[in-house]
């Protein structure tokens, strides 16, 4: 069976991954430039793991399952630097049809030990795998709907958020202050929000809700933004007041801009 379908095609990115074209966006579902892998790995998993290494158990928001390159890469980063936690990871995703199709979809070879993974949660939206006691746990759920109604409802706590939504100009619901705001109740004092995005209206949009903003620069990638309620160290931090006062006009998109909402 193709994974291809009205809405969504399967595209090679410059890394050799392949990546997907979504008609409904009208965008890639990863930068074909960076490519789907290496910007998985680089801007997301790697940071984010290195930031939460000395805790043995972490608890993942990824926003949004979408292919699921980030928690696969997260599993796969961790079995190949031999990192051991009880990892649970929460991820909404509301194309249904997507989650479906992700069986047909033409993952890197290193995704390979996981078919099982994305088999199960491709027909139910879970995977949970105990047996690996001395090696750390595995819960993987899926929430198949809203992100914004998945957050509103929200009990967890996560130590780490890969903000990997469509673009802002695409899918603002999922980047404005009051979307931040909702990220803002659920990641940990100590947790880290991962992002491609760099643009001042999203780095504002985290800064009124208290997040401390930083520039990454990933290996091989563009740069990228991380973000954290707490100071972060090893980190340029973006010196916000000074880039309000470079750009008055600048402002965080608002969900009360967006007639859909
Ligand atoms: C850029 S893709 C995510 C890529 C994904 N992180 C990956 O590694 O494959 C964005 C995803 O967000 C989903 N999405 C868009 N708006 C959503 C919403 N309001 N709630 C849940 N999912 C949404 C889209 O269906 C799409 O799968």
């Amino acid at each position: 069976m193709s994974f291809n379908d009205t809405l969504h095609t399967m595209v090679q990115s410059e890394d050799g991954s392949f990546t997907a074209y979504s008609k409904e966006f009208d965008e890639h579902y990863h930068s074909t430039k960076d490519g789907a892998l290496q910007e998985s790995l680089q801007k997301h998993v790697i940071p984010a793991l290195l930031h939460v290494k000395d805790k043995e158990e972490i608890a993942i928001l990824d926003i949004c399952f979408g292919l699921g390159f980030n928690t696969l890469a997260t599993l796969y980063y961790m079995k190949l630097m031999g990192i051991k936690k009880k990892l649970t990871i929460y991820s909404p995703e509301f194309d249904k049809e997507l989650i479906a199709s992700l069986k047909n979809f033409q993952y890197p070879d290193i995704f390979d030990e996981f078919k099982d993974i994305i088999y199960a949660l491709s027909s139910s939206g879970e995977y949970k795998d105990e047996r690996l006691h001395s090696e750390g746990t595995l819960h993987v759920s899926l929430y198949l709907g809203d992100a914004r109604e998945f957050l509103r409802t929200c009990k967890q706590t996560f130590d780490i958020v890969y903000q990997d939504a469509f673009s802002p100009s695409s899918n603002p619901i999922l980047w404005t202050q009051e979307y931040f705001h909702d990220i803002a109740r659920v990641i940990k004092e100590d947790g880290i929000l991962t992002t491609y995005s760099i643009s001042l209206a999203t780095r504002l949009a985290l800064h009124v809700n208290g997040f401390h903003i930083y520039l990454y620069a990933p290996e091989g990638c563009r740069s990228s933004t991380l973000a954290s309620l707490s100071p972060l160290k090893n980190y340029e931090e973006v010196d916000m007041a000074h880039k309000i006062t470079c750009n008055p006009d600048a402002k965080p998109l608002s969900d009360l801009e967006i007639k859909s909402f």
